[in-house]
């Protein structure tokens, strides 16, 4: 391979690296509730339905207590409620009291966190029904209630609904505790918000943030946060009032007994006592630019659409939301930010249209909104969306119409396998200044070592291409016991916490982020072999079938033909179904053939809600059933598309617009020659995509400098063999102080990950090294990640 010598510029600033790394929360796995907000209590309102998930009701979490011969009852009401918001409240009757009769909840995952010496803050509103009785007991006990591990009394007063709180100081531990209400006189009473927080919070923040997971975020350093979510922010219903509406950011101020109860469309309960309030103040607590996301009033996923004739309640929501970000506190929304502790504006200056829609009806939508915010507030950047995919049709149309509209970023998502990430490293050098690519969501499907270094290496990309504003993994947060995706970057528990491989190496790109890009030059020296070419042909060998799930599809006329040799296949007309899921028909030699067929759809193949699997797919190039390519059609938004399977990971290579039209007889053909994929339905051309592999030997590379000079050169070396690295800075002597600093991951297998009980398994380790101020030269591991950090004399980092 050689040695690499890496020449940095150091006064040849390539561009500015503004907000470039930064996180994507999202409601998803309980990352709010359970997870990032600090509340104990799992449904405080007795607000939970079986419309956010068929197995909730309003005592979802909440057990009733009898103890001895105590005779006690709960049940829920909406008459005399707290607010017309959060209408359902408990109305508990101790009727005997025996030992004691009351509520208790389960809070989330394993039970409520407690710890020996910690406070918790708890508060709940009450309503007394008869006269004053006697005291009620708050206690912290084990799941079985006979350990009592820290307990507060409260005299209920008659007259209307009160607010009550009180803190409890802990004197045992327990991981699975409860928090019971209990009393030993007969009592009626009405419950609601029934809260309990630690008293520590991160900064110490009422309604605040469980400060484990808050202080791994701040850590990262990010220069931006999107929220609320991806597809959290536009599916529902269009009606702000719907418990099933898109997610409407106005819901989420105010006090947070007032917040009303939302269907969460990651299938759960929302309370919104995280609301865009305290995620602004977030931002502003970890140094991180606001990013929101609103939707156009277009739902992708139920093809639901504002009429155009009335979108003025979206351009509002755009326009107010910057108003109550930014306004002073004399405006409208300006004051509610105010009111609620923060008069100063927050500075918002991003701000997302949409996530991952595609075609006109949302187009049209977000090019309404955007006037209205570009004539109000020229100031704001706005992003559009690219699809959920790579590349293709509908991927173009995103940035053709950002271009047309002089929209800020295009917002691209990818999920692909590892080693997409790596043969795409280069992905955005050739992407034009602007508009920006905004990677607003993207991770290699894994949480290994693996999927970690190949970030690294395609995050190189992203540091040295001019056409990248800001890029951010998807998604942050995972509570592994309400897990809905992975791979997730921080995962945790009721009270353990743990970054993946993957944050540790997002960290560093974020910590060692530089302010400005410089100009590098490589050369290899020392190569003692002949290097090999790269080699760019796919083996798209092996098997060719059709496979359906849920329609039923005429296959006629195919036709198979090598185009090396000319030698022509055909195949007997047949049937694929529900029933006759699958049919071969050939396996396929070399990488350069074409196939034709003719298909019908008779039944089925398009899921109402556009979710689901797809009408049918040719499989092509099949080794087995983890290494493939598939052909699918009516995919996920109708789309036709093309993926390709690596070690059971998928990579899209293609988004495409394409409808099936029933009992309609369509013409198909794929040909594949050399790396290239192209398929054709009725004579148009769908798919033309050029297959990439990563270079062997290559040490992917960038060097950034800070705002006071210090350099840092990132270098990745995704082979098993290790390489010298030299680095010479050209800059006057004597800039640098002697020593280096290394902060390196490395030394981990592939396959090794971080868990509870070994979190810091894959995680970097940091060293100082002597040097003579010219040159470094590094022995960049196999498999390695290293940040090489050139400090100037006297500056403190
Ligand atoms: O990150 C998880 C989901 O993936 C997001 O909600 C959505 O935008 C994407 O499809």
């Amino acid at each position: 391979m050689g040695d690499l010598q890496i020449t940095v510029h150091c006064d040849r600033k390539v561009k500015r690296q503004g907000d470039l790394f930064g996180i994507f929360f999202e409601d998803i796995n309980h990352a709010a509730d359970g997870g990032l907000y600090g509340e104990l209590v799992r449904n405080r309102s007795f607000e939970f339905n079986a419309v956010d998930r068929p197995d909730y009701h309003e005592m979802t979490a909440w057990n009733v207590v009898e103890r001895g011969d105590s005779v006690t009852q709960a049940h829920v009401e909406t008459r005399r409620s707290l607010n017309t918001e959060n209408p359902h409240y408990l109305v508990l009757e101790v009727m005997t009291e025996g030992e004691g009769g009351g509520i208790s909840n389960e809070g989330y995952g394993e039970g409520i966190p407690v710890e020996e010496n910690k406070e918790y803050l708890f508060s709940c509103w009450y309503q007394l029904f008869g006269p004053n009785t006697g005291e009620m007991e708050i206690h912290l006990e084990d799941k079985e209630g006979g350990g009592i591990l820290g307990k507060a009394v409260f005299l209920p007063e008659a007259g209307g609904w009160k607010h009550f709180s009180c803190k409890i100081k802990a004197w045992g531990t327990n991981y699975g505790a409860r928090l019971t209400i209990v009393t030993c006189m007969p009592v009626r009473i009405g419950l609601d918000m029934v809260s309990l927080f630690p008293t520590h919070t991160f900064l110490d923040r009422r309604n605040g943030m469980r400060a484990d997971i808050a202080e791994l975020i701040r850590d990262m350093k990010p220069r931006f946060m999107r929220f609320p979510g991806g597809c959290l922010a536009h599916i529902g219903s269009l009606d702000m009032e719907d418990r099933v509406s898109m997610y409407r950011w106005k819901k989420t101020l105010g006090p947070v007994e007032k917040r009303p109860p939302r269907r969460n469309s990651w299938n759960y309960n929302q309370t919104l006592g995280l609301g865009f309030y305290e995620y602004f103040q977030f931002c502003e607590d970890i140094g991180a630019e606001p990013l929101p996301v609103i939707s156009a009033g277009y739902d992708p996923h139920h093809l639901r659409m504002a009429p155009l004739s009335e979108m003025q309640e979206w351009v509002d929501e755009a326009l107010d939301l910057i108003e109550f970000a930014n306004g002073n506190p004399g405006t409208k929304w300006g004051a509610v930010r105010a009111e609620m502790g923060h008069p100063e504006s927050f500075h918002l200056k991003y701000l997302a249209i949409g996530n991952e829609e595609v075609g006109d009806s949302f187009f049209e939508r977000y090019e309404i909104i955007l006037k209205a915010v570009k004539e109000k507030y020229p100031q704001i950047q706005v992003m559009n969306s690219a699809s959920t995919g790579s590349a293709g049709s509908v991927f173009d149309k995103g940035w053709e119409q950002a271009r047309r509209t002089r929209t800020s970023f295009v917002d691209e998502h990818f999920y692909q396998c590892p080693e997409w990430f790596l043969a795409n490293v280069d992905r955005y050098a050739d992407y034009a200044a602007a508009p920006k690519a905004f990677i607003g969501e993207y991770a290699s499907k894994g949480d290994t070592w693996k999927n970690a270094l190949m970030e690294a290496a395609f995050m190189t990309g992203l540091e040295k291409a001019e056409g990248v504003g800001l890029a951010c993994y998807a998604p942050l947060l995972c509570h592994v016991d309400y897990k809905n995706w992975h791979p997730n970057l921080i995962c945790y528990d009721n009270h353990r916490v743990f970054g993946t491989a993957s944050y540790y190496v997002q960290k560093l790109f974020m910590n060692y982020q530089g302010e400005t890009l410089l100009y590098t030059e490589e050369d290899v020296i020392n190569a003692s072999d002949t290097e090999t070419p790269d080699k760019t042909a796919m083996d798209f060998s092996g098997k060719i079938q059709f496979v359906t799930e849920r329609a039923q599809v005429d296959i006629t006329d195919f036709c198979y033909t090598d185009c090396e040799t000319g030698v022509t296949e055909k195949a007997e007309n047949f049937s694929i179904s529900r029933e006759d899921k699958k049919h071969f028909c050939l396996s396929a030699f070399g990488s350069n053939y074409q196939i034709t067929f003719k298909f019908c759809r008779r039944n089925g193949g398009l899921a109402k809600n556009l979710e689901g699997t797809s009408c049918f797919e040719l499989e092509f190039a099949g080794k087995d059933e983890e290494n493939k390519f598939t052909w699918i059609f009516d995919g996920w938004q109708r789309l036709t598309l093309i993926n390709a399977f690596v070690n059971g990971h998928c990579a899209d290579l293609g988004l495409y617009e394409f409808e099936s039209e029933k009992n309609k007889v369509h013409e198909a053909k794929l040909i594949v020659e050399g790396n290239r994929i192209r398929t054709y339905i009725d004579g148009v051309t769908y798919c033309d995509h050029i297959c990439k592999k990563p270079v062997p030997g290559r040490i992917y590379y960038s060097a950034v400098k800070e705002s006071n000079g210090t350099v840092n050169v990132k270098a990745v070396n995704p082979e098993t063999e290790e390489r010298l690295v030299r680095i010479t800075l050209t800059t006057e002597e004597n800039v640098f102080s002697d020593k280096v600093k290394l902060v390196v991951m490395s030394g981990f297998l592939l396959e090794d990950r971080n868990s509870f009980e070994n979190p810091m398994l894959v995680s970097p380790a940091e060293m100082l090294c002597e040097w003579d101020g010219k040159a470094f030269e590094y022995r960049l591991a196999g498999n390695s990640f290293a940040i090489m950090q050139f400090q100037v004399k006297g500056s403190s980092q």
